[in-house]
């Protein structure tokens, strides 16, 4: 696509005259945003460059090592793997209220950061993907609702506590046009298509107390259900699908023996920016067939439901 090069070249040359040979440092969650704007950054500044990976124990099956492996190993930037899971897992226990795990893994976030940031000599930016609608949402919000259905966990405000300059290289486009520019920038189709991930990750599809346990579980159902989904092409028709485990055991019978096991929903919605959502139609083999498969493969449940509320009134994720 010839703008998306032009957009490249023009990007490229701006981030050089910001920059200078300051060094950056970019969070790195894995999704679209933070990976084409860490995969521009990277051409434009190369080894000024510094990305933190933050893992709170809270991504998918295997998702730590795909990102790292992919932006360290494939891609050469440099990267830290900042291992957390004790730390947030710690505070989280025994904690069930939504809100207030939203709040302690923002606050979390924020803190782990900052300590790698530190330890980053001469950093005087901090990188940012946020896009476009990013930039009008903050300033229609003012003016918006004065209910907070969920707190987002984002970096405001951290840029200035740390004393360093913002870069926000992705700030004047909308999603699609970051897909071209990542397409652009050498990025895998894999990695451009995926559905948005939430900040908060699995803690916010896991209604009740976080364990282990069930985070285990959450990631081996989440998998299967994703692989269902690509398996019958379906990936790129749904804006964003997962599992949720209900903090309910119920009885079922499997070979000659009662089992006493966690529920888990199916979610999957269509959706055009989140705001709104339909869940998708999947026909009744699709769901069949895949309920099948996870109660089989993922030991520790054994019911399975397919969430088919729209977002008014529900929400996409469960908390
Ligand atoms: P809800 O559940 O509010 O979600 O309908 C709308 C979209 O936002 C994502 N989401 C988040 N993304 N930090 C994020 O980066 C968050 O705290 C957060 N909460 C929800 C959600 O996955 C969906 O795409």
């Amino acid at each position: 696509d010839w703008t998306m090069g032009a957009y490249r070249e023009e990007a490229i040359k701006k981030i050089r005259e910001q920059v200078g040979d300051a060094k950056v440092i970019c969070g790195l969650s894995g999704g679209v945003d933070s990976s084409v704007a860490a995969a521009l950054l990277h051409e434009a500044i190369g080894d000024q460059l510094t990305c933190v990976f933050v893992d709170h124990g809270l991504l998918r099956l295997n998702e730590a090592e795909e990102v790292v492996t992919m932006f360290r190993d494939h891609m050469n930037l440099q990267v830290i793997h900042a291992q957390e899971q004790e730390l947030f897992l710690g505070e989280l226990e025994g904690v069930s209220d939504p809100e207030t795990k939203r709040k302690i893994i923002g606050k979390l976030f924020i803190d782990v950061f900052q300590k790698y940031a530190d330890q980053i000599e001469g950093a005087q930016f901090l990188a940012q993907g946020t896009l476009y609608p990013d930039v009008i949402e903050s300033v229609s919000f003012s003016g918006g609702p004065s209910v907070t259905i969920k707190s987002h966990h984002n970096v405001g405000g951290l840029p200035e506590k740390m004393g360093l300059k913002l870069v926000e290289p992705l700030r004047e486009l909308f999603k699609d046009e970051v897909r071209a520019l990542g397409h652009e920038l050498g990025l895998p189709a894999s990695f451009i298509g995926r559905h948005p991930f939430p900040g908060p990750g699995l803690a916010i599809r896991c209604p009740g107390e976080i364990t282990r346990e069930k985070l285990e579980i959450l990631r081996k159902a989440d998998a299967v259900y994703i692989d269902q989904i690509r398996k019958h092409g379906l990936y790129d028709d749904i804006w964003q699908a997962f599992v949720a485990i209900l903090p309910v055991r119920t009885v079922g019978v499997m070979g000659d023996g009662r089992t006493y096991d966690y529920a888990c929903a199916l979610r999957a919605v269509t959706s055009v920016d989140g705001m709104t959502a339909d869940y998708y139609p999947f026909s009744h083999e699709f769901l069949g067939e895949t309920a099948t498969r996870i109660i089989n493969e993922v030991k520790g449940i054994n019911r399975c439901t397919y969430d088919i509320t729209s977002k008014p009134p529900g929400t996409i994720e469960w908390e």
